[in-house]
């Protein structure tokens, strides 16, 4: 599994169920990225889509512990277990974990490539993901050049989980 994400200067990530700021080309990345792959999120993420509906042309997946609530275009999965048991018949590569600050902070140690656009700013967030430069078991692999948008410089970075990162995950329950 692979997570995509834009995060401030403090690792903010949202504000009020909604992002941060309108970055048209970070939208572009994270299509270009997730387009006919599976998107994972959790409830509140989903709420926060338009029409509170699935992503088109993804196979969108939502995790929430209500067992009626449902999503158009989505397959609903109610557990860690069940989502896992569900994620199992993808391929890993092609699985992108969208959000939101919940499921990034508890799933991310198993994802293999973490997509970062890291925003140079503090834009008042009320939602945080860790401090992924703190975390020994991934490492900064690739840096874009700065891009300026609506006053925001932000880049693409990609981290990878190293070698001993992996044992451990492989050691993890799922
Ligand atoms: N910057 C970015 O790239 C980005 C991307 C996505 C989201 N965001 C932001 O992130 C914020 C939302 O994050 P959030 O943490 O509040 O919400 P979230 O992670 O999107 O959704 C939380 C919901 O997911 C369900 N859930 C989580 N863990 C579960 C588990 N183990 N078992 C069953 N259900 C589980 C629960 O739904 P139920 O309550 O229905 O049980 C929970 O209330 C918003 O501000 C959003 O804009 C930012």
């Amino acid at each position: 599994m692979n997570m995509i994400v834009a995060a401030d200067s403090r690792w903010g990530i949202g504000r009020d169920n909604g992002l941060l700021a309108s970055l048209p080309t970070d939208m572009k990345y994270f299509r270009e990225h997730t387009l006919g792959k599976v998107v994972v999120m959790g409830r509140k993420t989903l709420e926060s889509l338009p029409g509170k509906k699935g992503l088109p042309k993804r196979t969108n997946i939502v995790l929430s512990a209500n067992p009626d609530f449902e999503a158009e275009g989505c397959k609903v999965v109610h557990s860690e277990y069940e989502l896992f048991d569900e994620l199992a018949q993808y391929e890993p590569d092609d699985i992108f974990l969208i959000g939101g600050a919940s499921l990034y902070n508890r799933f991310y140690k198993y994802c293999r490539r973490l997509y970062i656009t890291r925003m140079d700013a503090d834009l008042d967030a009320d939602a945080f993901i860790v401090n992924i430069d703190e975390d020994e078991d991934y490492s900064l692999v690739s840096e874009s050049e700065p891009v300026t948008e609506n006053g925001i410089t932000f880049r693409f970075l990609i981290y990878s989980r190293n070698t001993e990162g992996l044992n451990r995950a492989r050691t993890l329950k799922f």
